[in-house]
């Protein structure tokens, strides 16, 4: 196959399946998200030690707040998890992490854990860590439409861009869905408009580091015509 592209810069990754992946195994849901996290950690590890400088995961849309309160505080002790012992580790690597999405829909502690650790990885230079959570691309559009209307005055697609959560992020180059399903699922609506998606079958534990780098190999032999001959 010819490579036609190289690395790419953004990737963004809808982490599904990790219910599927407990059910098969007979564990409960739960389990699924714990291992769903532990693959999490190490993929995006991976993805930068490739040469990836953004990565976006999808961890919880503002739909999955509809889910049964059990499986919620389950992630949400998840998340508290993840940021209380990652942060740091962050920040050693020089890597920023942003958090996409209303902090207000989640639990005040998580809110502010995720203010500290933005706070304490902004200077990170190395690559950008982006988490979906309590994120939708329409209410994403949404409140950018309302700030644009109360400044009143049209604004143009980059100006506009920058009223998203993605702020400042180019546009993802590639997105990856693993667990079968075919769909965007309200993920980044606006931003993917020229995004190569790849969707894999397998559920998001078992999605390994060389998954990953199959999906860069097949992203590499794409053509990107951006309505172009
Ligand atoms: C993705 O896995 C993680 C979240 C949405 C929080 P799911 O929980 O959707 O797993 P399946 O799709 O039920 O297998
Ligand atoms: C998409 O998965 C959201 C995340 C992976 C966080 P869902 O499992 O919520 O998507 P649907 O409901 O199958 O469309
Ligand atoms: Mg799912």
């Amino acid at each position: 196959m010819m490579e036609r592209n190289g690395t790419p810069k953004h990737v963004a990754v809808i982490m599904d399946g990790n219910g599927r992946w407990a059910q098969k195994r007979l564990l409960p849901r739960s389990a699924g998200h714990r291992a769903g996290l532990k693959r999490m950690i190490s993929l995006s590890e991976h993805a930068f030690s490739v040469g990836v400088k953004y990565v976006t995961l999808f961890a919880l849309s503002a739909e999955n707040l509809s889910r049964p309160q059990e499986e919620l505080d389950t992630l949400f002790s998840l998340f508290r998890d993840y940021f209380s012992g990652n942060t740091e580790k962050l920040k050693g690597k020089g890597v920023r992490l942003r958090v996409l999405g209303d902090p207000a829909l989640l639990p005040a502690d998580i809110a502010e854990m995720i203010r500290v650790g933005e706070r304490e990885t902004s200077s990170g230079r190395n690559g950008t860590l982006a988490i979906a959570m309590g994120y939708g691309g329409r209410q994403d559009i949404l409140s950018a439409v309302n700030e644009a209307v109360r400044r009143g005055k049209p604004l143009g697609a980059e100006e506009f861009s920058a009223l998203l959560a993605t702020a400042g992020m180019p546009e993802p180059d590639l997105l990856i869905r693993t667990g079968k399903e075919k769909r965007l699922s309200n993920f980044l609506l606006w931003q993917c408009a020229y995004t190569e998606l790849y969707f894999s079958d397998k559920l998001f534990p078992a999605f390994g580091n060389a998954d990953f780098d199959r999906a860069l190999k097949e992203y590499a032999s794409r053509e990107r015509k951006f309505g172009r001959i």
